[in-house]
């Protein structure tokens, strides 16, 4: 039994929420803090048990320490933006509260993608006896603990990793993402990268594509490869791994209109002088697309994410497909919430229950992957996102 702040709440916040109220075993009391704290309080209406709210800046630690030590949470839940993951994580360890989050810290200024900001915090949470857990979302996420799972119990040495993402349902609306427009835009406008022999290979944006055959009707789509961070901690937890790529679908009416985007600089993330004032066209553009929280009464279809492993067990060659088939609708039915949300805010939920139950326990900074994969695969299972594997 243990209380619980959920900062953000965004469309993977709404899902965490909702997800952690359905577990009070575990979360007995839940605060939601935003920016936004009527939006909070739009959450906490939708559920039919208590949940706190409260207004905070996560962006300024002295409003976060102030929350914490007057709320005395033994967790933090963040799901608000990656730019706020070290204030964030300065506030618990000057409170002594544990971290949990779903994204790598990236400054606003640069979309760089690294864990090394937040990894140089093991040594402060492990002599404060507290744990961090980075990225407890789908991707990276629940795509760790895949391929944690795949190495523990079917391959004695991973060579090369797939992780491939597919979002085969359909919003109807000409343009929008399907979480924070900004951090998407930002991620996907970026060089492509993946790890081969012990290096990293550069490649232009979506440049790189292939076919993949996905399963459970969706059928063969068109994959692009993309920089994504989980692969810098698996290469680091899984030095074997010779060659781990990240690949995503897109429709081609996503492209046509970022590639516009792009081209007319609306995707720019520095400053811009309009009407005397600085703005930043890529934050611009975000507050007039489609709020990612808004989406889930009109989004169909299904997602369907994944890890292709292949390596050896003993003599033998092997070629294994583990994923989860996760449908927007049946997501919007139970948190009005599409499935991109559902499948972060679950696995995020999921996280906390295991620190906080002490199945997952420790003291420092932690990627997935370098926990035991056994008790998140069962728990996916029995909160909504069930798993299928295959040898191919
Ligand atoms: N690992 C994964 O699989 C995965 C997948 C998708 C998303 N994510 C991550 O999940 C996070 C949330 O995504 P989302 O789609 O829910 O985004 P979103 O809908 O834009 O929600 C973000 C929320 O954070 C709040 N916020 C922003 N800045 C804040 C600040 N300084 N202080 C307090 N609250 C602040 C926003 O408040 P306002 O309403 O005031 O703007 C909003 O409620 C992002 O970090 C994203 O990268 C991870």
């Amino acid at each position: 039994m243990a209380k619980v702040l959920i900062i953000g709440a965004g469309g993977v916040g709404q899902v965490t929420a909702h997800k952690c109220a359905q577990n009070p075993d575990v979360f007995s009391e839940i605060v939601l803090a935003s920016r936004t704290e009527s939006r909070c309080r739009q959450i906490a209406g939708q559920i039919d048990r208590p949940i706190k709210t409260a207004q905070v800046d996560a962006s300024d630690k002295d409003q976060l320490v102030a929350l914490m030590e007057r709320e005395k949470p033994e967790l933090v839940i963040h799901v608000a933006l990656p730019y706020q993951d070290l204030t964030i994580m300065d506030a618990c360890l000057e409170t002594g509260v544990h971290y949990l989050d779903t994204a790598n810290y990236e400054p606003p200024e640069h979309a760089t993608y690294s864990y090394s900001w937040q990894w140089a915090y093991h040594d402060r949470f492990r002599e404060r006896g507290l744990m961090a857990l980075l990225g407890s979302g789908f991707d990276p996420g629940v795509t760790s603990v895949f391929t944690a799972y795949a190495r523990k119990h079917h391959f004695d040495r991973i060579e090369e990793l797939d992780i491939i993402d597919c979002n085969a349902g359909d919003h109807g609306k000409p343009f929008a993402t399907n979480f924070n427009p900004e951090i998407n835009i930002r991620e996907v406008t970026q060089k492509g990268r993946y790890y081969k022999d012990g290096r990293w290979v550069e490649t232009d944006p979506l440049a790189v594509s292939d076919e993949f055959d996905f399963p459970d009707g969706i059928g063969p789509r068109k994959i692009y490869l993309m920089y994504h961070e989980e692969l810098e901690s698996l290469v680091r937890h899984m030095p074997e791994i010779r060659q781990a790529r990240f690949w995503m679908t897109f429709s081609d009416n996503y492209l046509k209109h970022l590639e516009i985007l792009q081209n007319v600089g609306m995707t720019r993330i520095d400053p811009v002088k309009y009407q005397g004032v600085e703005i930043i066209p890529l934050q611009f553009l975000k507050a007039v697309l489609p709020d990612p929280a808004s989406l889930g009464p009109d989004t169909h279809g299904k997602t369907c994410i994944g890890c292709l492993v292949q390596g050896t067990k003993g003599d033998e060659r092997r070629k294994y497909y583990v994923y989860n088939i996760c449908d927007h609708q049946q997501a919007y039915r139970e948190v009005k919430s599409q499935a991109v949300s559902y499948t972060t805010g679950v696995p995020a939920m999921i996280g906390a229950k295991l620190m906080l139950t002490g199945a997952w326990r420790g003291a420092g900074v932690f990627n997935l992957e370098q926990l035991d994969p056994d008790p998140f695969m069962e728990a996916l299972n029995k909160h909504g996102l069930p798993w299928h594997e295959t040898f191919l």
